[in-house]
């Protein structure tokens, strides 16, 4: 069904006889599976594109760390603290794998973060949701991290050869994350009245957020035909949300909690969930700047950069010294 909107989609955009010979056989490449590698002929507006979605994503895993970090210091054993400490170096690492993939596309990291600082460059959405109790780094790591793994495993097949592989490891890391995350529900659930109820309310508020996570409905999203035409997109963004409903209900279930949406059910016919309408005027005012933490987390972020100046200073006169040495 997507493959058939995409078609006529690019279409569209494009016919086949107004594009150049090279852009043929660059489009003939992405449809026999072959991976576009840094060095290959490719259009300009396939290194944008890529560009701005490697970043993004990038930007998402650096600034995804802020609100777990919030609770490093407070998660309830030594073991929680171990975990958690464990997944929020890993959202660093995946930032750094995406960094460098975006770095390929011939940008340079300074003027990446550069953007991302001044407040031009977009992050997930998500990140800018207050964590107000332990609950919450559950329902991240369950809902979230979860979220991002049905975006994500579909993009290990994408074409641009480094991004695909970076995803690849990405995702082995990132189902750790969401069993984590379900793990500590699934203890607050197990635990007093008190503690469910946290996890209920955790549930409330990351239900909808999470949902959005997958951007606007189809008919809205914009580039999403030449993206598929390029297999930079492998689904549509209402395909990944009905499958992340349909996977984490009957999760929610499990653990004896309620799914925020009273629209919510189960439709023999088609066999997947129906739920209730999205508030996009939500989403955009979010994206606008205007959610509940995007100042402070930017703030966070960028007093962070200029705190580890000193530490990046140092690692380059170290590389220096040793260099010199080497030559003498
Ligand atoms: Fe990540
Ligand atoms: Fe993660």
């Amino acid at each position: 069904m997507y493959a058939q909107l995409v078609e006529t989609g690019a279409q569209r955009l494009r016919g086949v006889d107004e594009m150049s010979a090279q852009e043929q056989a660059f489009q003939q490449r992405i449809d026999a599976g072959v991976k576009i590698e840094p060095k290959d002929w490719m259009p300009e507006g396939y290194r944008k594109t890529l560009v701005r979605q490697i970043s993004q994503h990038a930007h998402s895993e650096i600034v995804g760390q802020l609100p777990e970090g919030n609770w490093a210091t407070r998660a309830p054993t030594l073991l929680r603290k171990a975990i958690l400490l464990a997944k929020i170096q890993d959202e660093a690492g995946h930032g750094l794998y995406l960094y460098s993939a975006a770095e390929t596309l011939g940008v340079s990291r300074d003027d990446l973060l550069a953007a991302l600082h001044s407040g031009k460059a977009k992050y997930s959405s998500i990140f800018n949701y207050p964590t107000l109790s332990w609950a919450d780094i559950g329902a991240i790591g369950w809902l979230v991290d979860g979220s991002a793994i049905i975006n994500q495993i579909p993009l290990c097949r994408c074409s641009y050869g480094p991004y695909s592989r970076a995803m690849i490891r990405v995702c082995k890391e990132e189902s750790f994350h969401a069993r984590q995350g379900y793990d500590i529900m699934l203890a607050l659930c197990r635990g007093s009245a008190e503690q469910k109820a946290m996890a209920q309310d955790a549930l409330n508020r990351w239900w909808w957020p999470s949902l959005m996570m997958f951007g606007p409905s189809d008919a809205e999203s914009v580039n999403s035909a030449q993206s598929a035409a390029w297999r930079i997109k492998l689904h549509s963004n209402d395909e990944l949300r009905q499958k992340m409903v349909d996977q984490t209900v009957p999760q929610a279930e499990h653990l004896g909690l309620t799914v925020p949406d009273p629209e919510l059910r189960w439709n023999e016919a088609t066999g997947h969930y129906d739920f209730g309408a999205i508030d996009w005027a939500e989403f955009h005012a979010v994206l606008k700047g205007h959610g509940p933490c995007n100042r402070e987390r930017l703030r966070t972020r960028v007093q962070a950069w200029e705190d580890g100046q000193w530490f990046r200073d140092a690692l380059v006169a170290h590389a220096e010294k040793q260099t010199s040495r080497a030559a003498a």
